[in-house]
């Protein structure tokens, strides 16, 4: 399905890990949709070799980039800018926490494990657009995603400290979204339903975290396939004007007080 929604269209695409991977169903969707972009990843996670194949059916380069490190970006963005010229979009789709990784319990937190999540998930974003918005990089009615979890919001136990991470990643979108709307672009927060994905997986009773959002969302929980849809919508001149927002993806999870599917397995 492609209706040109992007076509002429260029990008940088942060964490297309695996086939499973939101960044990878994005990348996808933009291909069809005729943008063309700059695949990255962290050095460790393109060795695995997995990228290359998204590389070849999107015609799109990999170049690694540690995203909490500004020598890294840097040189991305130089060669995203040796390539296309000023870009028109930026998906980032990064984030870990060692404290979710090694089970570590939230009231019994690692602060140094905290403080490398915190990098990775929230202040690499951050950094990503700090080099953007150096390198004034960006064309006019451009558009920057990050994408984010309801947790940020409500108490999901278990989340752990990714939870933090995302009120913080989500505060970034409007701070910096204000100092790039002088410039005319556009940041936002996807806030997705439960995906299964290797980072969604890795957060403990992922399975119940799905079932439940499931039964709580009159839409079902968006998969990422909905997601990559709603980043085309996102990434095109049809949401010009939609700045500094966490824009809920989740089925309708996010307004339901309770939902009969829910109530009958109480009654
Ligand atoms: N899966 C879900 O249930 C869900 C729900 C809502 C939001 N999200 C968010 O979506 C985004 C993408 O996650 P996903 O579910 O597709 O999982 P994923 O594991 O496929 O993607 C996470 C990516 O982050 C990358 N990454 C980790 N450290 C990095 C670093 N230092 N520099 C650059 N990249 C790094 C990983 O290599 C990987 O590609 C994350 O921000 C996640 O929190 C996921």
């Amino acid at each position: 399905m492609s209706n040109g929604l992007l076509k002429g269209k260029k990008g940088i695409i942060f964490g297309a890990l695996n086939n499973q991977s939101i960044a990878w169903k994005v990348a996808e969707r933009c291909h069809e949709e005729g943008a063309e972009f700059i695949l990255s990843n962290a050095p460790i996670a393109m060795r695995m070799g997995e990228m290359d194949a998204l590389a070849k059916s999107t015609g799109s380069d990999v170049m690694g980039a540690d995203a909490t490190s500004l020598e890294d970006l840097e040189k991305l963005f130089d060669a995203a800018i040796a390539k296309f010229g000023k870009i028109d979009f930026i998906l980032h789709s990064i984030g870990m926490s060692v404290n979710v990784r090694k089970g570590k319990h939230y009231t019994d937190i690692n602060y140094d494990w905290l403080q490398k999540g915190w990098d990775v998930s929230a202040v690499s974003f951050h950094k990503v657009m700090r080099i953007a918005y150096e390198k004034d990089c960006m064309n006019e009615w451009g558009s920057i995603l990050a994408l984010t979890y309801i947790a940020a919001q409500r108490t999901f136990p278990d989340y752990n400290d990714m939870a933090d991470n995302k009120s913080y990643l989500e505060s970034i979108a409007r701070s910096f979204g204000y100092y790039f709307g002088e410039k005319k672009v556009r940041v936002n927060t996807i806030s997705q339903s439960p995906t299964v994905t290797t980072a969604g997986s890795g957060v403990k009773g992922f399975g119940g975290f799905m079932g439940y959002a499931e039964a709580m969302s009159p839409l079902g929980n968006a998969d990422a396939n909905d997601c990559a849809n709603y980043c085309v919508a996102m990434f095109s001149d049809l949401t010009k004007k939609v700045t500094m927002q966490n824009l809920f993806h989740d089925g309708g999870f996010s307004s339901s007080g309770v939902t009969h599917k829910v109530i009958e397995k109480f009654d």
